[in-house]
């Protein structure tokens, strides 16, 4: 018998992730191993209590036992990423979801880190990358119909190809918000190609949700909210929220 499905939502303590993992835990009634992944712990909580409680069943197998858990991580460090599939790898026996929603709002300005990688290319694209390529060998485990789904939220097919630099590709010569938004698109629109090719039996999508009224749009500059909610009518007609925005129930098949 199959085992519960096991999702793991990477940004699922906040906006359009948050709204993903709350579509998952009533889609399956919390009948399921969920694993937010973020930095706020009290966020997380929250969401978790939120979930609907699954009755135990004291016969079950381990695999059988619900289990709806928050790991801490600054995913914009890649050894944090490592460390944390390693950890996942000993104690998971297979991946169904992986959901990734991390980020920091395009228009930050670039910000290195100790890895000397720009923070948001690191949340937008390599951590992405590197989630995916760690936790292949769960993903390909996975029983559920179809196979294992591979979700990134970012904005598919905004890039351009034509203007990708091979000698900067990590931007450290020409960086500006346009550039960077430009090419972590493209990147995540070829990573998802590639990938597809080269795992048949695993679901790869790259999304882009259109304007989401989620806390990335009032925090990211100082400036931020002053343009929000000076053009609050316009962001109230055409921003959706992340509750509707959410992945439709139908990519997470029972
Ligand atoms: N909102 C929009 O209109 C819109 C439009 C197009 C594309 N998108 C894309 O959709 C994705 C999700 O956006 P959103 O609106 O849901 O944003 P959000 O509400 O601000 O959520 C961002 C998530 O990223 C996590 N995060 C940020 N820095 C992190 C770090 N260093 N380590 C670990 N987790 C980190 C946050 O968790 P913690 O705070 O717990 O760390 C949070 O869960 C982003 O990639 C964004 O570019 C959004």
């Amino acid at each position: 018998m199959a085992g519960l499905p096991v999702a793991i939502f990477v940004g699922g303590t906040s906006g359009i992730g948050r709204g993903m993992a709350e579509a998952f835990a009533h889609h399956t009634n919390g009948n399921a191993h969920i694993i937010i992944i973020g930095r706020n712990k009290a966020a997380a909580d929250e969401i978790i209590r939120s979930f609907p409680q699954p009755t135990p069943d004291p016969s079950s197998s381990k695999s059988h036992v619900p289990i709806h858990e928050f790991i801490s991580a600054d995913c914009s460090l890649i050894s944090n990423i490592h460390e944390i599939a390693e950890t996942l790898l000993c104690r998971l026996q297979k991946i169904d979801y992986l959901v990734l929603t991390a980020g920091v709002s395009l228009l930050a300005m670039r910000k290195e880190t100790k890895e000397n990688l720009d923070e948001k290319m690191v949340l937008s694209y390599y951590s992405r990358w590197t989630f995916i390529h760690d936790l292949l060998p769960l993903l390909r485990k996975s029983d559920i119909r179809g196979g294992a789904r591979v979700y990134s939220v970012l904005s598919a097919g905004r890039g351009d190809v034509g203007s990708i630099d091979l000698h900067d590709l990590d931007l450290k010569k020409r960086y500006t918000i346009a550039r960077c938004r430009s090419c972590v698109s493209t990147y995540t629109d070829l990573m998802m190609q590639k990938l597809a090719k080269e795992e048949p039996q695993i679901g790869f999508s790259h999304a882009f949700p259109g304007l989401v009224s989620s806390p990335m749009i009032t925090s990211s500059r100082w400036w931020s909210p002053l343009i929000y909610y000076t053009f609050y009518p316009f962001f109230a007609f055409f921003a959706q929220t992340p509750e509707v925005c959410r992945v439709p129930t139908s990519v997470f098949p029972s």
